[in-house]
């Protein structure tokens, strides 16, 4: 296949808030996917920026007392000092407050109005009566009109996923003083985007884009699509928009294209042609990785602008889902909203890069880091398995065989079995089907383990003119390590690196992985891995917790819309008495309990629950509860909790307990209450 020109980004995080581990799953899951594509031999461009513009940097910087400049440079700072951290390679990490952007984007703009993609309209919007300020969307909350969920932002529900506006909402107060925002008239431009069904509908028949979104975007469809405010009043923190009187461009319309500044600048260092890049019918490829959270954005207004400005449009867009820790959302709480940072300072990036690509598939489907799990995991493939392999051969190299591998492979048989996977597992890696992947490559690093204890050198080694024998085992060994390397690069660039750097081979290609490699002086070996201590991971959560002091006496949250506000909040949020009826709540009696082998949080139930019949449940109460304590007692059962899937089984339902932060005890019931009653 001839050379691919590919450029790809991932979101452009916002300047207002520290990286987490959540925007690592798409860090981290677009850094392989380049890495892969350039050791594929394909030209490939990884850039990303980040999103400098909007009211909230703004009112973070007010809360600092710094300019919104001098915010925006800081965080661009720690963010990059993030991404370095985790060994996301960017090719060119800019910002959307730079002069290429603020070009392309009057450029765009302007091509659009002249084209008669833009209206004016007046409207009328929420306005802090304190403040003096039109409320973005996301500084008003209330009730989601459609679905009624309370405390929803102004642009959408997280509920029910309905987009509006704010003024949609029912009983809205503004986040910045609390005070019920007024309505307020003015000037706004808006891009036509019902002009653009029909284009729309045909990039989506080219588009690299999985069924799920395509599903999705058949809804949004159907739903009808509106006309889309570009413009936001003064004032604000952005670009002004030309040919206009204090008016700004809204943080999404200038982000994305921020995208193609970011490459503007790269062009121009890599001396690549930038218009050929973004002409209509270009043969460069362009995808961007998103959380779906943003797809409305990119797979509508983005390609519809592009198109509205004679640009090319992404090649793809690849979509993933959400961060869990432990089966939940990020909880600051819990020490489970774990930035980034706080990860580096216990671990390396290795272990998650590789627990994510372990989970991730090409599917929009949530994923879940399961601390327990992920210790477990990278200990016993990456330690165990990888790691190991190299270590029960190298010494013996160094011993009895000056340090040099044999001439030849004596046997092939395991060589050539690694090498035939090399395209299954290339294209588990272009289709982003990471885990299969690692499937693949971890059956192979169980042969070649397999293979060691069959062969077993270190009994041969003890024996009198055994040491060419030795040399040719740990040549096989090593020749697989090689190649498992070759396969985990994408993933483990600084194992790779050091791998490298002991095997003295140069750095390592794909098709490196055909290529027998013999009668070579190797390096000093050193311990590529240790393991992953649980004292680690508490450290992790525990410094998790202490962020939060440390942040709240400054009174800032970082990403509000994905952490689970109800937890952090003290007072509760109304609910309707239909909201209550939505759970089933039964007595159960416990049957059986029992401590589960391999956690030492979870207990194991089977319960009674009436005419719902007998369940499972798993729940991580085992630190206050011993299994006999709660030996036929009722308890408390939420019945219709959907079911889970966990390593140790099917969990359905849940069984209710009362919690501060230093006790738990499980509810039980009492006097007439009996197996399968319900709670009303
Ligand atoms: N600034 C916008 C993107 C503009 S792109 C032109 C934005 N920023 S963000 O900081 O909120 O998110 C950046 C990326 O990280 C998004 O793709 C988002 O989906 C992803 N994630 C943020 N939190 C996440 C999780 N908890 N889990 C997985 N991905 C997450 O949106
Ligand atoms: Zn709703």
């Amino acid at each position: 296949m001839s050379k691919r020109r590919i450029f790809v980004t991932s979101a452009l995080p916002y300047a207002n808030g520290a990286i987490h581990l959540g925007h690592m799953v798409e860090y981290i899951q677009t850094d392989i996917w380049v890495r892969f594509q350039q050791m594929r031999g394909n030209e490939c461009h990884y850039v990303c920026a980040d999103d400098s513009h909007g009211t909230p940097i703004m009112i973070r910087a007010e809360k600092e007392g710094i300019t919104p400049q001098e915010l925006i440079d800081k965080t661009k700072k720690e963010h990059q000092r993030d991404f370095q951290g985790f060994l996301v390679n960017h090719h060119k990490y800019h910002s959307t407050h730079s002069a290429e952007n603020k070009e392309l984007t009057s450029d765009i703009y302007l091509k659009l109005k002249s084209s008669g993609f833009i209206k004016e309209e007046t409207i009328s919007q929420s306005f802090d009566p304190e403040k003096q300020m039109f409320l973005p969307d996301r500084f008003v909350k209330g009730e989601c009109p459609k679905c009624h969920a309370k405390d929803q932002y102004g642009d959408n529900c997280e509920n029910c996923g309905t987009t509006y506006s704010p003024t949609d909402l029912i009983n809205p107060y503004s986040v910045l003083t609390g005070a019920t925002p007024i309505k307020k008239e003015s000037l706004h431009y808006f891009f036509d985007l019902p002009k653009f069904e029909t284009e729309l509908k045909n990039w989506l028949k080219s588009a690299n884009i999985q069924d799920t979104m395509r599903n999705k975007l058949q809804e949004w469809f159907i739903a009808g699509l509106q006309a889309w405010d570009i413009s936001r009043d003064a004032p604000y923190w952005g670009f002004e928009i030309p040919e206009a009187e204090n008016k700004y461009f809204y943080v999404w319309l200038d982000a994305p294209i921020g995208y193609f500044a970011a490459f503007k600048n790269l062009c121009v260092e890599r001396n690549i042609d930038f218009e050929e890049f973004i002409k209509p019918d270009t043969q460069t490829e362009l995808y961007h990785f998103i959380g779906k959270d943003i797809a409305y954005f990119h797979m509508l207004f983005w390609p519809a602008v592009l198109k509205g400005a004679n640009i090319r449009q992404p090649t793809g867009v690849f979509c993933h889902g959400f961060l869990t820790v432990n089966g939940e959302k990020m909880s600051k709480s819990r020490g489970t909203f774990i930035k980034a940072e706080t990860y580096l300072k216990h671990l390396r990036p290795e272990y998650l890069r590789y627990y994510f690509a372990s989970k991730l598939s090409a599917k929009v489907e949530d994923i879940d880091l399961n601390l327990e799990d992920f210790r477990q995991k990278v200990n016993s493939d990456l330690v165990g398995k990888l790691v190991n392999l190299a270590s029960r051969c190298a010494p013996f190299l160094t011993r009895l065989a000056g340090n040099k591998l044999s001439s030849e492979l004596s046997d092939r048989s395991l060589f050539d079995l690694f090498a035939e996977k090399s395209e299954i597992i290339a294209d588990y890696y272009e289709k982003r089907e990471y885990s299969f992947a690692i499937k693949e490559i971890m059956n192979l690093a169980d042969k070649a383990n397999e293979y060691i204890d069959a062969e077993k050198p270190w009994v041969l080694a003890k024996e009198e003119n055994k040491a060419e024998e030795v040399q040719k085992i740990a040549t096989i060994g090593l020749n697989a390590f090689r190649q498992l390397i070759i396969y985990l690069k994408p993933i483990l660039p600084q194992i790779a690196k050091d791998s490298e750097e002991y095997l003295k081979c140069g750095e390592l290609s794909w098709e490196d992985v055909k290529k027998p490699f013999i009668d070579k002086e190797l390096g000093i070996f050193k311990a590529l891995l240790q393991r992953v201590e649980e004292k680690q991971i508490a450290a992790i959560i525990s410094d998790s917790k202490e962020d939060l002091s440390k942040e709240n006496n400054i009174g800032k949250k970082t990403d509000k819309k994905k952490t689970a506000d109800s937890v952090e909040n003290n007072t509760p949020s109304e609910i309707a008495i239909d909201d209550f009826a939505k759970l089933d709540i039964r007595i159960a009696e416990v049957l059986e309990c029992e401590k589960v082998e391999g956690s030492d949080k979870l207990l194991k139930f089977k319960l009674n629950v009436g005419e719902l019949g007998e369940k499972q449940v798993f729940s991580g109460i085992a630190k206050y509860h011993q299994p006999e304590e709660l030996l036929g007692k009722l308890v408390v059962y939420l019945a219709n909790l959907k079911p889970r899937k966990m390593r140790f089984g099917i969990s359905e339902g849940m069984i209710l307990s009362a919690s501060n932060e230093e006790n738990l005890q499980v509810l039980l019931a009492s006097g007439r209450a009996k197996a399968g009653m319900r709670i009303s």
